[in-house]
């Protein structure tokens, strides 16, 4: 047994990290039984899920949609607000009783929720069923956790450290025409409200030749687009050589060629001129930049240790919009942090007016075990952060319409990824910019770059016809 640790998770005490060649492990042992997966929360998490399926495959295992058929359960969870981790024991409920009837299921619980000490202490004392929990540390160690199970035992293997880096990780990606590709791990802002610097570690960079090397032979497959993840992309660089920054390899990655290339998350504190000025000179970086504010009052973002201000913050962002062509940039957004007056709130819908962003996510604050503001005075009534939220909500799909309704009419490239949810008959993509298009054409334009004129635009998509080559010119 291998329990997290809270405080240990916050040591930041070594430069050094350790870089490794993951051995995958091969057994006949699960040779034809069904796992059903569950991942929640950001892309990283999805991406670790891509990992935890290819060692579901080397077990020679295939996936099933149903709970009830499955051989393996896994939850990737997510630890980031309180209701994902309602969500992951809403399931628990349901495999519990699965447990009843066929007791040889085995449950494994993953991700970050299993890195917090509450979580497997509740695991262990209420839901002893669960056969395995593993972390974000040890993913890798699910293969042989799974071959040594056995049915009524439970085996919790997370550490709570500062991490390495592993390089040869397999992944049974979910599409063919998009991919993800790490470039950093973990988080050292330790914004006061957040729990993933605890649940994913110390900031550590792959190797620029590595990432380099990834989306080489992504482009090789057939891959047309990389999303370049990180908690903080634009910290890229800095543990490895104090010279070396997020731009260096954002340019090394446009050099592949790959027809389109994006990133997640930056941070508006260490985002400099020369990334802007990567990304306004390569075509094939995404005019696209996720930019989260949190708060428009600076006392508040004071608190929440994001070190900025909001005058910073919106010059970064006029900057952005002056130098790089057409860039739509989005946003996040918290409601109700502690000690957030009704004043501190006009402030943010001040500079959500200044900025008319793209799109935000929005959130009301989640105390989280552990963190600061956990421990913050937090007086504002719930109904009334609810009515925060909904005024924000009003304002920010008002400026997603309008952001929308100015591709109207428009001719803009779509990267078309599959057949649409809402109408068979359709393709959806989305465009450089991140807009979703659901476009009239013909499915073997899957996987294509196709000029579309857009004919309609509602609130969170839009719609558009192919433009035929001869009408392009
Ligand atoms: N690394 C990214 C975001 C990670 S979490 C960044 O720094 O931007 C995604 C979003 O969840 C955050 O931007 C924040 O808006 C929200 N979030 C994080 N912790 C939260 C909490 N305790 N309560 C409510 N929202 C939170
Ligand atoms: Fe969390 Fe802040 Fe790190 Fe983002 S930068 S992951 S919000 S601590
Ligand atoms: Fe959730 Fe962990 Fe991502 S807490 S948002 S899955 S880093």
């Amino acid at each position: 047994m291998n329990l997290p640790d809270l405080k240990k998770a916050k040591e930041r005490t070594t430069n050094k990290v350790e870089y490794k060649d993951l051995k995958i492990t091969e057994s006949k042992d699960f040779l034809g039984k069904k796992y059903f997966l569950r991942t929640y929360g950001c892309q990283m998490n999805e991406h670790d899920g891509e990992e935890i399926e290819a060692i579901l495959t080397y077990l020679g295992m295939t996936p099933c949609e149903e709970l009830e058929m499955a051989d393996v359960i896994v939850l990737n969870t997510c630890a980031i607000r309180e209701n994902a981790h309602d969500k992951v024991f809403g399931y628990l409920g349901r495999i519990k009783h699965l447990k009843k009837e066929r007791p040889d299921v085995i449950v494994c619980i993953g991700g970050c929720m299993s890195q917090e000490s509450s979580v497997t202490t509740e695991l262990k004392e209420r839901h002893p069923y669960v056969n395995i929990v593993f972390g974000t540390h040890n993913i890798h160690e699910l293969g042989p956790m799974l071959l040594d199970a056995r049915k009524d035992h439970q085996e919790i293997k997370v550490y709570s450290k500062e991490g390495e880096v592993y390089e040869h990780v397999p992944y049974e990606r979910a599409s063919k025409i998009t991919a993800w590709v790490n470039i950093i791990y973990g988080c050292d802002k330790f914004c006061t409200y957040c729990i993933v610097p605890y649940t994913r570690g110390k900031e550590r960079s792959r190797k620029l030749e590595d990432v380099v090397k990834e989306v080489l032979s992504l482009k090789e497959q057939g891959y047309q687009e990389v999303t370049l993840l990180g908690q903080n992309v634009n910290a890229y660089g800095h543990d490895l050589d104090e010279s070396l920054e997020f731009s260096d390899l954002l340019e090394a990655v446009a050099k592949t060629g790959i027809a389109r290339i994006r990133f997640v998350t930056s941070h508006p504190w260490n985002f400099t001129d020369k990334m802007i000025d990567v990304i306004a000179n390569y075509k094939n970086i995404m005019p696209y930049i996720h930019l989260p504010l949190q708060s428009g009052s600076n006392r508040i973002l004071k608190l929440m240790g994001r070190k900025y201000t909001k005058e910073e913050y919106v010059t970064l962002f006029k900057k952005m919009k002056e130098r790089i062509p057409n860039v739509a940039i989005t946003t996040d957004i918290i409601v109700g942090f502690p000690g957030e007056t009704n004043e501190d709130f006009l402030e943010t819908l001040d500079v959500v007016d200044a900025c008319q962003f793209d799109g935000a996510y929005t959130f009301i604050f989640s105390p989280r075990e552990g963190t600061p503001a956990a421990k913050m005075k937090d007086e504002t009534p719930l109904k009334e952060k609810e009515e925060r939220l909904y005024t924000l909500n009003q304002k920010i799909n008002e400026y997603s319409k309008k952001a929308n309704e100015r591709y109207l009419g428009k001719i803009t490239p779509v990267l078309l990824l599959g057949v649409s949810e809402k109408d068979k008959t359709k393709l959806y993509g989305y465009t450089d910019t991140m807009k979703l298009v659901n476009v009239a054409t013909g499915k073997e334009n899957i996987g294509k770059i196709l000029d579309v004129k857009i004919t309609d635009a509602k609130s969170f998509s839009l719609d558009g016809e192919e433009m035929k080559k001869e009408s392009v010119g």
